[in-house]
């Protein structure tokens, strides 16, 4: 049994990529802020919860304790927490910002690393942007090019590189970063962007990377249609 862990997986892309996980046979472990609405999620989907802030040391410390003395492992680790900022630029947001989906990264990445090396085949995926693609955002011919997202593009990029890094240092675990493309979940509704494309197919990208086989890709980013440039 492949053992999973989605952070921030009590709604939208996490809990839609649970549900798939599930359904291909996965143990899946929900990690949420919140109990409350963690146990439900979990409750729902047939998952384990853990309650998991990835700005909290104490926190992601804890989740993973647990993870490791119920399953002795952790196979497969799908970094799903995200915050937009809310299109405010300022010190206290960019913190915000960069502490959830960047320096998160880094914290359950190395909480978990332990956990993976006792893995057969061990999986990291970082649900990233194309808003932190260089590529994207520098070509007027991508969406990404008039998108105003600062801090988020560019703790995007950082969870990126993170991937990157980490596949180099870890040559025996996958480490890849996605675009799941752009969705239609409270994170888009509160910035006023509607029109996204349902959870279901979105989660096929992270599905996809988060199965991938001994002879899979790392250090890429990727979306629906294979890597994308940096
Ligand atoms: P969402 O707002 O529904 O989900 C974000 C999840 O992250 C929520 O469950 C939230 O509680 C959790 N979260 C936030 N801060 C956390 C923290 N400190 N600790 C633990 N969990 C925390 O939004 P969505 O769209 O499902 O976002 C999932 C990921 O997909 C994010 O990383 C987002 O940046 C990324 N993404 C989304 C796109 C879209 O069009 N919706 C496009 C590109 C990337």
């Amino acid at each position: 049994m492949t053992v999973t862990l989605i952070t921030g997986a009590n709604k939208g892309i996490g809990y839609e990529t649970a549900r798939q996980l599930i359904h291909l046979g996965h143990t899946v472990y929900i990690g949420a802020r919140d109990v409350e609405r963690g146990e439900k999620a979990a409750a729902e989907l047939g998952a384990r919860f853990v309650q998991l802030d990835v700005t909290d040391d104490a926190s992601v410390t804890a989740a993973l304790a647990t993870i490791g003395s119920v399953e002795g492992r952790l196979d497969v680790l799908i970094h799903n927490a995200g915050i937009s900022g809310g299109g405010i630029v300022d010190g206290p947001t960019a913190l915000r910002v960069f502490d959830t989906n960047a320096v998160g990264v880094v914290r359950v990445t190395e909480a978990a690393l332990p956990l993976l090396r006792t893995s057969q085949h061990p999986v990291v995926v970082t649900v990233s942007s194309s808003a932190g693609s260089f590529w994207a955002v520098t070509n007027p011919d991508r969406p990404e090019f008039g998108l105003p997202a600062t801090l988020y593009a560019a703790s995007k990029s950082a969870a990126t590189m993170l991937m990157v890094q980490y596949a180099k240092a870890e040559p025996g675990i996958k480490f890849n970063a996605l675009e799941p493309g752009f969705t239609d979940t409270d994170m888009t509704a509160a910035l006023g962007m509607g029109g996204g494309r349902p959870v279901e197919e979105s989660a096929g990208t992270v599905v996809r990377l988060a199965t991938i086989g001994a002879d899979g890709p790392t250090g890429t980013l990727q979306d629906e249609a294979g890597e994308l440039r940096w």
